[in-house]
């Protein structure tokens, strides 16, 4: 199991949690805020500051309600 948790928020950004770094293009990483492990990156493409959330998609009216596909059953 991995130890870094991506948990796509309904009409928002995806929020990332565990021990992970974020790397441009160039391969150079963004400083992440001292002493959080939870970061919101934005994916309705209007942040001012991204690839980092900045609320704008509340404002935007993002929408997205992505869900997982139920747990298949074990077969025996
Ligand atoms: S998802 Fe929050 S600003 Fe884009």
């Amino acid at each position: 199991m991995s130890s870094v948790t991506i948990r796509c928020r309904e009409n928002g950004p995806l929020v990332i949690q565990g021990a992970f770094q974020i790397i441009d293009h160039l391969g150079n990483p963004f400083p992440l805020p001292q002493g959080k492990d939870t970061i919101a990156l934005c994916r309705c493409g209007h942040s001012k500051n991204r690839p980092f959330c900045d609320g704008s998609h509340r404002t935007v009216g993002f929408q997205a309600g992505e869900t997982a596909p139920p747990p298949q059953p074990a077969s025996a």
